[in-house]
């Protein structure tokens, strides 16, 4: 057969950062590129594509074509509650169309086979797998990946993962995950990229072309998947797979233009989630996935549930039972079930009863025959499944290395007094906590296939290899991190060490697994005896510097307020322990910038920087009067503001400057600061420019993030950092959900971190209205039997 190579996908719409600055319009509008392609048939750039899978579907029965709508977990890993046992029988029946949890060369291959070989039209699987944060090599989790604000480190992560993924037989990742959460109780805020819009949709598109590369068809790439759609960030109290309320305006404004964005990148796949939205779950709910995404932004590829969501709609009190739960999956426009079954076991009944059309279940089969056309699978269902390959990429030197580099750049140093940091080579040093020599932890949940027992660095590790033979190190685990560890025996070692140091280094924060899916927490402070031990230690009076590892904000208030220097690194990768060591040491100068508020206290939640004002705003320290919006026992203030981290040596920035106080409609205006590197060392700063509408048609954020830039200088140097603003990047949606820039004052504030007061101020002319949005009546989706 012949094969002519899909190249769609290569000429995505260009990547907005790539070459410095990004700025914002070419990520917040969620309602452009509007184009009526409900339905999926003929693609007119590939019309020998069109005809092989008319051909192919020609030739099916209902059960194979249904059977191409399955997705079954292998028992490689378990990922979910339940699993199903005879998947590789149910591949050789010909009822299953791809498979997730299965990997290597071999394995792949194996399953490959049946399929190709032992079914009557050998169609091939197509392989799926979380591959979120590195497949073998590492990278630091999604949310401390955002922190190093370098959409270019996080396209290069992605597309590492990709080829060492690709090698082991996989074709499509689950990933990006696109949630913006503001709920640090939820622990899959872990595996995004954080509360900010303008941050998560850059960050969206870095990764979907890192996972996808610029050819799908390629064997080092993946079909990337966004997910979870849509506002699964919102899980009410933080819980997991609570459900989600919002306005409208809140989803188009907050939760969509992520997945909007991913679009725009040319993503294949899309994932529902499992929460309810606005009393309709993701998975039958056709606004989202009809309307929307299919319809509205013209998604061509295919969706598939998150892992039995399909099933889930009866729990959930949409459907009646399964084959219910079916017609309302299938008439929502969700087209492979994951881990249900339910597809394959109800749809060709309801086809019998009239209660769905061929039609229908032909459209979901063809979206995903198109996509395993585009990866080559009908050419060669093996050209994925190399075991020279697979021997060659992965854990290869270059890619440990640009993981040591990632990770190094995710970290943020929160607190610095009395320059702390860097360690010199000759102190000696107490290492405490349970996080200090644990393999396990260091590579975070949602690792994929990474090797957590051997190959990740410890902290110990990485810092007896930087200090060599002459380390002085004193190491004690002395605490315990479960949440119901009270023993402290361990504590008198601890001190031991501590008295022969020189400088305490704690290396504290959560297991590995109290955060991702189904981790959420009410309390956010240390588990175990962590806090107790730094309480004993600190009685020593001696310097003391935490290695923070969480996957969330955690409420740190005493840390804060009684050790001198404090390191977040999240969970750092395979690399971690010498990534860590690299800044510790000075070899690198940390830049990370919180990609999420951190709260002082778990009551203060949801906490964010672009809040509304309300009509009795705080009032600062010290100036607080009753009847304002605040609380008694607390300041409202978070412990560590959005995009807040510390350097090595400090930055000046000059007053903002703005070529115009007028912006026209089609008109734009430079903003425009001088950064100066005032320390005596070679540095980065992210730059960050936030905007505010001082009034509008319904109230506005106090600021908006809306460009940024991550600018390297050595000792001494300045530089002119520049922003255009257009219209389009002062959009929102009105009173009538119109995506509109309304003329009027706005507000410009350039510098360090979301709290600057380094401001400038101009007008836009007149009123522009860009689109308007589609808000249908969620009532017209519901199926009635
Ligand atoms: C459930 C998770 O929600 C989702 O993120 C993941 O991709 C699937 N399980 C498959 O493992």
């Amino acid at each position: 057969m012949t094969f002519i190579k899909y190249s769609k996908i290569a000429c995505a719409v260009a990547f907005a950062c790539t070459l410095g600055a990004c700025n914002l319009a070419a990520v917040s509008d969620t309602t452009t590129d509007a184009r009526q392609a409900p339905t999926v048939s003929a693609d007119k750039q590939n019309p020998a594509m069109d005809q092989f899978i008319n051909e192919l579907m020609a030739k099916m029965t209902i059960e194979e074509k249904v059977g191409q709508l399955n997705l079954l977990s292998s028992d490689w890993d378990k990922t979910g509650p339940s699993m199903s046992a005879d998947y590789q029988q149910q591949i050789k029946a010909g009822k299953v169309g791809s498979v997730f949890n299965a990997y290597t060369a071999d394995f792949t291959r194996t399953l490959q086979k049946v399929a190709v070989e032992q079914t009557r039209l050998g169609i091939p699987l197509l392989f799926g797998y979380d591959v979120i944060h590195g497949h073998r090599t590492i990278f630091p989790i999604s949310l401390g990946e955002a922190a190093s604000w370098d959409p270019a480190a996080v396209k290069t992560s992605a597309r590492i993962a990709a080829a060492e993924a690709s090698a082991e037989g996989l074709h499509w990742t689950f990933a990006p995950m696109l949630d913006i959460s503001r709920d640090p109780r939820w622990g899959r805020i872990s595996e995004g990229s954080g509360e900010d819009v303008f941050l998560s949709s850059v960050l969206a598109k870095a990764r979907v072309l890192g996972f996808q590369g610029d050819d799908l068809y390629a064997t080092d790439t993946l079909l990337a998947c966004a997910k979870h759609y849509a506002a699964y960030g919102q899980s009410q109290a933080g819980r997991d797979y609570h459900s989600t309320d919002m306005s409208e305006r809140e989803l188009w404004e907050t939760y969509l233009p992520p997945f909007k964005a991913t679009v725009d990148a040319g993503v294949g796949s899309f994932m529902t989630a499992f929460n309810d939205l606005n009393g309709v779950p993701a998975t039958a709910n056709n606004y989202l996935i009809q309307d929307i995404l299919k319809q509205r932004w013209g998604f061509d590829g295919f969706v598939v549930t998150d892992y039995t969501s399909i099933n889930e709609l009866v729990p959930h009190g949409l459907a009646e039972d399964l084959s219910h739960a079916a017609q309302l999956a299938i008439n929502a426009g969700v087209d492979m079930d994951m881990q249900g079954s339910v597809y394959s076991d109800y749809l060709p009944e309801l086809l019998s009863q009239g209660k769905v059309t061929e039609q229908q279940i032909d459209q979901a089969v063809r979206r995903i025959l198109q996509m395993k056309y585009k990866l080559g699978l009908f050419e060669d269902p093996y050209r994925y499944s190399d075991n020279t390959r697979q021997q060659q990429q992965v854990y290869k030197a270059e890619y440990l290395e640009a993981a040591r580099d990632v990770a190094r750049k995710s970290f943020v140093l929160l607190k610095n007094d009395n320059k702390v940091l860097p360690l010199n080579a000759g102190q000696s040093i107490a290492l405490i906590g349970p996080l200090a020599d644990s393999k396990t932890d260091m590579i975070g949940s949602w690792s994929a296939a990474g090797d957590r027992y051997t190959k990740p660095v410890t902290l110990r590790e990485g810092l007896q290899q930087r200090l060599g033979a002459d380390a002085k190190i004193y190491y004690a685990k002395g605490a315990g991190y479960e949440f119901n560890d009270t023993d402290q025996s361990g504590f008198a070692k601890a001190i031991a060490a501590a008295k022969k140091a020189d400088v305490i280094l704690l290396a504290m924060g959560e297991k590995w697994d109290m955060t991702g899916e189904a981790a959420s927490r009410v309390e956010l402070g240390f588990p175990g005896t962590q806090e107790a031990l730094m309480h004993e230690l600190k009685k020593l009076g001696k310097p003391m510097v935490l290695v923070l590892m969480s996957g969330r904000p955690m409420t740190i208030n005493w840390a804060n307020d009684n050790l001198d220097g404090i390191l977040h690194t999240w969970y750092a990768g395979t690399q971690g322990g010498h990534a860590i060591a690299d800044v510790l040491y000075g070899d690198y100068n940390p830049s990370g910038k919180l990609p999420v508020t951190f709260p002082r206290h778990v009551g203060q939640i949801p906490i964010y920087y672009n809040m509304k004002s309300t009509g009795r705003p705080y009032e600062p320290a010290g100036q607080e009067q009753k009847y304002r919006s605040r609380y008694l026992d607390s300041s409202n203030l978070p412990l560590y503001p959005f995009g807040y981290g510390l350097s090595y040596t400090s930055f000046a920035y000059s007053a903002v400057t703005l070529s115009s106080a007028q912006l026209s409609p089609e008109g734009e205006i430079t903003a425009s600061v001088t950064l100066t590197n005032t320390g005596d060392r070679a540095g980065e700063e992210v730059v960050q420019l936030y905007i505010q509408d001082k009034t509008g048609s319904v109230t506005r954020p106090v600021r908006e993030l809306k460009g940024f830039e991550k600018v390297q200088l050595g000792a001494k140097e300045s530089k002119t950092v520049q922003f255009s603003i257009k219209a389009a990047d002062l959009a929102f949606y009105d009173l009538n959900m119109n995506y509109t820039a309304e003329a009027g004052e706005f507000n410009v504030f350039i510098g360090t971190d979301s709290t600057t007061i380094n401001q400038a101020s101009f007008r836009l002319a007149d009123t522009v209205k860009l689109h308007s949005a589609l808000v249908l009546k969620q009532s017209q989706s519901r199926v009635t039997r």
